[in-house]
């Protein structure tokens, strides 16, 4: 038995050992035999839920870049394999669809999420096992607190904050708006911090300030509290499904205030959810389709021929991550997770389809903010601000 045991064990030394050999020296993905020479790209999101539109744009985007880049030759010669996870919008999954992707599917990079809370649930678990993660789009401040294997690619809530409470009291001269904010998200949270902290101190005043939570679907009690302090705008951080909802019961109300928000109303839901009661309502976002920069309008184009429609913020961002981490791969010297960290930070420059991508020291991006009105079923644009 003991010998038998032994043939057995040295079998797979041999084996083992011939393995390594037929290897190449630059494979250091933790990929295994038949898969040696792809290079493992894991993305989390939101395919499936009420914030399902993220998750399926960003992937839109994330597949133009990947798919572009095979078909070109790949990265050293090497094919580029992703594997997509969905969390159902939910945090706990989302740091398990990440644990898995990292110790089972073996990737050395994950792109994701969208959403601050699912960020936050997931940056950990990169952060303890050296994986670079890069978010397409959150916008909370924390997320890339949580390590230096933590990026984004996009700007922050104190910046969008400020950004939309001057363009509240500066452009469209409002003096007095109301909170509504989700309790279940960080992003909430976060934002509707900054916005009141620009606004109160640009002199407007805040004259309500309600809560609700992620899933709600009658917002009505705190629509009469906003209703009876008379506010001339009502700033809603939140993501497009409650946002729909709150707008309709707003205006079913007679609510006549200006809708205002951020980048989580962009989804093409948000007019078929909101209908009548969303049009006229302004927000920021980190991308426009009726930009002129070059790589933008080139990005669009391509856009439209994969997939016969036209991107929203989410895919631009989804793309620009995409883009960025590739040329990081490309750029390491053995495409081991820590070189690819080492260059995700050197990031400069990149001229992505949401404008020029710098990643500074915090690892997260200073860019423009594009405020645009909702106008039928599309999102005009109206102004950029600058960090
Ligand atoms: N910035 C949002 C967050 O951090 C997510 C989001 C980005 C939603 C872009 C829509 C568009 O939670």
């Amino acid at each position: 038995m003991r010998g038998f045991k032994l043939v057995i064990l040295s079998a797979v030394v041999i084996m083992a050992a011939a393995c390594t050999k037929k290897k190449d020296s630059a494979d250091a993905t933790g990929g295994t035999s038949a898969a040696d020479s792809e290079i493992r790209i894991g993305q989390f999101g939101s395919m499936t839920g009420g914030e399902a539109t993220f998750g399926i744009s960003t992937d839109k985007g994330v597949r133009l870049a990947i798919d572009a880049r095979n078909a070109a030759g790949g990265i050293k010669g090497r094919m580029i394999k992703l594997i997509t996870a969905d969390n159902q919008g939910k945090p706990e999954e989302a740091a398990a669809v990440v644990k898995k992707l990292i110790t089972q599917d073996k990737v050395v990079a994950v792109l994701g999420e969208v959403a601050s809370t699912r960020s936050l649930a997931a940056a950990p678990i990169a952060q303890t096992y050296k994986i670079p993660m890069v978010s397409p789009s959150s916008t909370n401040p924390q997320v890339t607190q949580k390590g230096d294997y933590i990026f984004r690619v996009c700007f922050i809530d104190p910046f969008q904050g400020a950004v939309m409470a001057k363009f509240t009291h500066e452009n469209l001269k409002l003096k007095k708006v109301a909170i509504l904010k989700d309790l279940k998200s960080d992003y909430s949270l976060g934002l509707a911090e900054y916005f009141v902290k620009k606004f109160t101190e640009l002199g407007g005043t805040i004259v309500a300030e309600q809560n609700f939570q992620t899933g709600d679907s009658d917002f009505k009690a705190q629509l009469t509290q906003i209703r009876s302090s008379s506010p001339d705008a009502i700033f809603i951080p939140a993501y497009y499904t409650e946002v729909g909802l709150i707008a309709r019961q707003a205006r079913q109300l007679g609510l006549k205030a200006i809708l205002l928000g951020g980048d989580g109303w962009d989804s093409p839901k948000l007019f078929e959810i909101g209908q009548a009661a969303v049009q006229g309502s302004y927000f920021s976002n980190h991308y426009t389709s009726e930009s002129t920069n070059p790589a933008t309008v080139d990005f669009i184009k391509r856009f439209r021929e994969k997939f016969n429609e036209t991107p929203d913020g989410l895919a631009a961002a989804g793309y620009d991550a995409a883009m960025i981490l590739i040329q990081a791969i490309e750029r390491s010297s053995d495409m081991s997770p820590t070189a690819i960290r080492d260059e995700m930070a050197k990031t400069a420059d990149f001229d992505g389809a949401t404008g020029k991508i710098t990643i500074n020291k915090d690892r997260n991006a200073d860019k423009d903010a594009f405020i645009v009105k909702v106008d039928g079923k599309a999102l005009k644009f109206v102004t950029l601000l600058k960090p």
